[in-house]
């Protein structure tokens, strides 16, 4: 059984929660000892806790009776369900119910590319904005249980197209704006899109990213879909197909508002692709109560929301932090929620704080990768700007470090908020492990305790569960409402992918260490999947680009620590018979990269070698090359069962600085 939370001993040196962030008079959750309660509440009757959130929590067609169905150890029969007699439709709960008691209250307060030039859609507008888009989205065929793929940057129309396909029933895919045409194109067969929604251009950091363009590139060649609906975002002259394309404004103006179409609660809401440990980008699945209320309870736990807060997550709605905690969690809270369409860079490392001190916002919810890019710049960016609407600080995506959490902590909050590190992933859908910002002492670097429902255990290389403090990799040993519930057409693939390491658990791919007051600290992966900037890049896929470049006969990437990105990509290339590198080699490779992946795909450190360490059987021994580019020059176990021991002294010494 996995270990139950500790309240920690009061000797681990734990930063309290500082007085201006503790919990309010009417919090339920008030102090640790509440947070205990209800974690061993949930662990006793998780259908009772879990059915009685999601009634009180979600505006319902058809209240549910039962809670969860299904279990990890018969997994392979089918996905888990919570929830299953329930009938409703999610904008129902994001927007309609709202209108009465806050229509004027500002839903979405959008920060464009260049500081200060706002937008504000009220609960009333956003409401009317999704109606119109579900009728246009209607009227191009647009049908319950259909896939449309969103393409677009941080515009409002972006959320509201995601919300107008769940007022549909459709399934919405939201592909990053980073992602190259071939990667849009993957996505695009395997989801079997129908419609594709895009803008003329996105704008980021003051510069114009072609998405109409790219999405033509990947259109190009065969596919499904029938209509492409293109929002103007920048009034830039693009390419047209006529009957295909058609534009978002026109199309929204001469459509009639679309009623809410009455979906169960385990109806798909979205696809999301996300790396593995294979070439193949998977599209989890999730289905509509269960991640809603997922993504609506923990925002309104972790971040301890208040009616009054201006709440601010600055990730891109094409990660599942966007998904989760910009869109469905905070208008499902009836929060006012930020979209920000920038870089924390532009135009200057200052740009977070001047939005704080213009919006003054309370929750601020951001990446130890953007904290460390504002850091390198030094305290007075921060400075220069009043903070002091802060309450709340969160990070996700990667592990924080204790010095990061430092500078998080003592310069931007200026000890007075609560830091919330919270560790979950895509196929979580919600926040796993992570304080509660009104009530858990923090310890820098560490995402202390598992929320209610998560059962989180430790196991050692043979699949043995650890007791206490050590360290080991993290599974979750039950179903909790808002996990993914397959990967999209195969359901094998999930199976054998999380619950086959660790038979009866879900497997995280990561490692972690839990320490004697049970609190856990992320590690990182520990599977074929590097944490760049906290992206997922699969090595896999990494090497099946650089392969396409003509002279490359074989590529092996593993990560490696880098001080800004969190990981780099180390990428050992052999070239063929005859090739010889020459000084373009690294610029076609990344080219490569940018045109299979997208243009957060690069290679940090190239070094081009004679050959990789391989088994006899072929198997490339990632270890190696992972001590390799740690800078570690002995200590590779034995290596006399290489098909060619002889090649690890020439990679140690070819070995490419970083
Ligand atoms: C992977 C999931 C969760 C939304 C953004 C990323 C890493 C995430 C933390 C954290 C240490 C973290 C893990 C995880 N990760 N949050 N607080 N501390 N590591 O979602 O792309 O699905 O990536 O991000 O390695 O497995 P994702």
């Amino acid at each position: 059984m996995p270990d139950q939370p500790a309240l920690p001993a009061p000797s681990t040196g734990l930063v309290p929660v500082p007085a201006a962030a503790a919990a309010g008079g009417a919090a339920p959750l008030r102090a640790l000892d509440d947070y205990r309660r209800a974690w061993l509440a949930a662990e006793a009757d998780p259908d009772g806790v879990w059915l009685a959130e999601a009634r009180s929590r979600l505006a319902w067609r058809r209240p549910p009776t039962e809670g969860l169905r299904g279990s990890f150890h018969d997994i392979s029969d089918g996905p888990i369900r919570w929830f299953a007699d329930g009938r409703l439709n999610l904008t129902e709960s994001c927007l309609d119910r709202h209108i009465g008691p806050r229509g004027d209250k500002t839903a979405i307060l959008w920060e464009g590319d260049e500081p200060g030039d706002v937008r504000r859609l009220s609960y009333r507008e956003l409401h009317a904005l999704v109606e119109r888009a579900a009728g246009a989205l209607a009227a191009l065929g647009v049908q319950k249980g259909d896939r449309v793929l969103i393409y677009m940057g941080m515009v409002p129309e972006a959320a509201a197209a995601m919300l107008a396909c769940a007022r549909l029933g459709a399934v919405h895919s939201v592909v990053f704006g980073g992602f190259s045409a071939e990667s849009l194109r993957d996505r695009l067969r395997d989801s079997g899109a129908a419609v594709v929604i895009t803008q003329d251009e996105g704008l980021r950091g003051g510069r114009a990213v072609p998405l109409k363009r790219t999405c033509d590139e990947a259109l190009e060649g065969e596919h499904g879909v029938r209509h492409v609906l293109v929002y103007r975002r920048t009034h830039a002259d693009v390419p047209w197909t006529p009957g295909r394309d058609v534009d978002w404004a026109e199309a929204l103006a001469a459509a009639a508002p679309h009623e809410a179409v009455e979906v169960d609660a385990e109806d798909p809401l979205f696809i999301l692709y996300t790396s593995g440990s294979t070439g193949r980008p998977k599209g989890l699945l999730h289905t509509t109560a269960g991640y809603l209320l997922w993504a609506a309870w923990t925002h309104e736990t972790v971040f301890d929301l208040r009616e009054d807060d201006v709440y601010a997550c600055v990730a891109d709605v094409g990660w599942v932090t966007g998904h989760s905690y910009i869109v469905y969690g905070p208008l499902c809270n009836g929060a006012t929620t930020l979209m920000f369409e920038s870089t924390p860079l532009h135009p200057d490392a200052g740009r977070y704080w001047d939005m704080v001190e213009r919006h003054r916002i309370t929750i601020f919810y951001t990446a130890p990768t953007a904290i460390r890019a504002i850091a390198a710049h030094g305290s007075a960016p921060v400075q220069r700007h009043d903070r002091s609407s802060l309450r709340v600080l969160g990070s996700v995506g990667e592990p924080i470090s204790p010095e990061a959490w430092r500078w998080f902590y003592d310069v931007v909050g200026e000890g007075r908020c609560a830091v919330v590190d919270t560790f979950w992933q895509t196929e979580t859908g919600g926040i796993c492990i992570s304080p509660l910002a009104a009530l858990t002492p923090m310890r820098p670097g560490s995402a202390t305790l598992p929320l209610p429902g998560l059962h989180p255990a430790l196991m050692d290389e043979r699949g043995r569960p650890l007791h206490g403090p050590g360290a080991g990799r993290l599974v979750f040993t039950r179903p909790w409402p808002g996990m993914a519930r397959t990967i999209y057409g195969d359901h094998d693939r999930f199976v054998s992918t999380y619950f086959s390491m660790y038979p009866g658990c879900y497997f995280t791919g990561d490692g972690a260490t839990r320490d004697a007051a049970g609190y856990y600290t992320i590690t990182g992966r520990v599977d074929d999947v590097i944490n760049v900037s906290g992206h997922r890049i699969g090595t896999a896929e990494l090497e099946a680009a650089l392969v396409t470049e003509p002279g490359v006969a074989e590529a092996a990437c593993v990560g490696f620590p880098h001080a800004l990105k969190g990981q780099g990509v180390y990428a050992y290339v052999v070239l063929r018979e005859g090739v010889a590198a020459d000084a373009g080699l690294a610029d076609r490779l990344n080219a490569a990269l940018r045109r299979e992946i997208g243009a957060h795909a690069r290679v940090d450190a190239l070094q081009v070698a004679p050959g990789l360490p391989k088994t006899r059987s072929g198997k490339v021994m990632r270890r190696i090359l992972r001590k390799i580019a740690e800078g570690e020059t002995e200590g590779f176990g034995d290596v006399s069962t290489l098909a060619e021991p002889g090649v690890v002294g020439v990679l140690v010494a070819g070995r490419v600085r970083v």
